[in-house]
């Protein structure tokens, strides 16, 4: 492990959001300084006080910063239902083409449940179908939703998956869709998902049907190894597979465009256990973890990674959600423990 000295410092945009936001991203930059990460944040409020304060939901300079540094670090933030402005997290994804959406689901020896051997990646397309956001009032009884599946964009997701299968030496990729009914678009997707998987004749490729996906997942995850699917779909079906491996605060993910990338827990704001001090940061703290990856400083992501390893294993300071009774600074002060311990080893 090399001292931060040794490393130029990366600057990355965060995003601070709300609801459990504010209390993640403390443990986060807690956690960060104690490993001596050499990143500086340029940190932004966003979300619907910032629209309340300056009728903007991103101020111009937060746009700025991520089109500078090309990486960004979101907390989560509320997005209303069923009325007022568009999800946050669509309109990042949309408007920098971050496509891949890179969710991996993987069981934690520390967090006991009945699929205790669950390793699934799925590839969400992140910038079409239903999530384009064509809607159409058609009278105060009808309204309409366009889902829009393009070959282009169709073949980049797939294409992405499979390329993630033959780096990590996975076996199989699987197409989740539901094409025996929306025969065009999900058909198209699938048609496109076979014609790329000629291109990689070393990894099996497989469909299934997304209704028959959610009852396999929860009969045998170990059936599945990556799977690629459409915007919807893999909203749902990430949520189920954080389930298998304890819940969304174990759940960490990266959206992926050509030269930017945003780092995110899976999980939303959690309005209902904001302001407890009882969230679990592990799904941002594990999304930060990828994002140093992203930018070539692996090294303290493997330590925070290990830190935050022990401190589950020893099952002492784990939060509520995974069974255990710690806050969550509680749970943070005891990865800076464990990170302390590492570096000490190290000098
Ligand atoms: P949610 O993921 O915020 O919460 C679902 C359940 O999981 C709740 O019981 C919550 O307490 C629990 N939970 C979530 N994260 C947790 C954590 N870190 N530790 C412990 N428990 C945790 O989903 P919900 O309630 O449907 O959405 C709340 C808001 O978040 C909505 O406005 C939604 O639009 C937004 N949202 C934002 C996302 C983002 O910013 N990436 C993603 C998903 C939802």
């Amino acid at each position: 492990m090399r001292a931060a000295d040794d490393k130029a410092v990366k600057t990355v945009t965060f995003f601070r959001g709300d609801g459990i936001g504010p209390e993640i991203s403390d443990s986060v930059f807690a956690i960060f300084q104690a490993a001596h990460a050499p990143v500086k944040f340029e940190i932004f409020n966003v979300g619907e006080a910032e629209y309340n304060r300056n009728g903007k939901l991103i101020p111009d300079e937060a746009f700025a910063s991520f089109e500078k540094t090309k990486v960004l670090l979101k907390s989560p933030i509320t997005t209303p239902v069923g009325k007022g402005f568009r999800s946050l997290n669509v309109t990042m994804r949309k408007k920098y083409d971050l496509y891949a959406n890179f969710r991996p689901a993987k069981s934690n020896s520390a967090v006991p449940t009945p699929f205790p051997n669950t390793d699934i990646v799925t590839f969400r397309e992140n910038t079409e179908d239903l999530y384009a956001g064509v809607e159409e009032k058609i009278s105060d009884n009808e309204m309409h939703s366009i889902k829009i599946i393009t070959r282009d964009k169709s073949e980049r997701i797939c294409r992405s998956a499979f390329d993630f299968a033959v780096q990590n030496g996975r076996k199989k990729v699987t197409c989740i869709h539901k094409a025996n009914i929306m025969k065009l678009t999900d058909g198209l997707f699938l048609d496109v998902f076979y014609d790329v998987a000629k291109d990689y004749p070393s990894i099996e490729a497989k469909d299934m049907i997304v209704d028959a996906c959610c009852m396999n997942l929860v009969l045998d995850p170990t059936k599945f190894d990556v799977m690629v699917t459409e915007n919807l779909y893999g909203d749902i079906i990430t949520d189920l597979t954080s389930g298998l491996i304890g819940g969304v605060g174990l759940m960490p993910s990266a959206n992926v465009g050509t030269d930017m990338a945003m780092f995110e827990a899976v999980h939303g704001s959690a309005p209902d256990i904001a302001g407890k001090n009882i969230a679990n940061p592990t799904a941002f703290l594990w999304s930060a973890c990828m994002m140093l990856d992203h930018i070539g400083l692996g090294e303290y992501g493997d330590m925070i990674r290990t830190a935050i390893k022990n401190v589950m294993d020893e099952g002492v300071h784990t939060t509520k959600d995974i069974g255990g009774n710690a806050s969550t600074t509680e749970y943070t002060d005891a990865v800076i423990n464990e990170i302390k311990k590492l570096l000490a080893m190290a000098a």
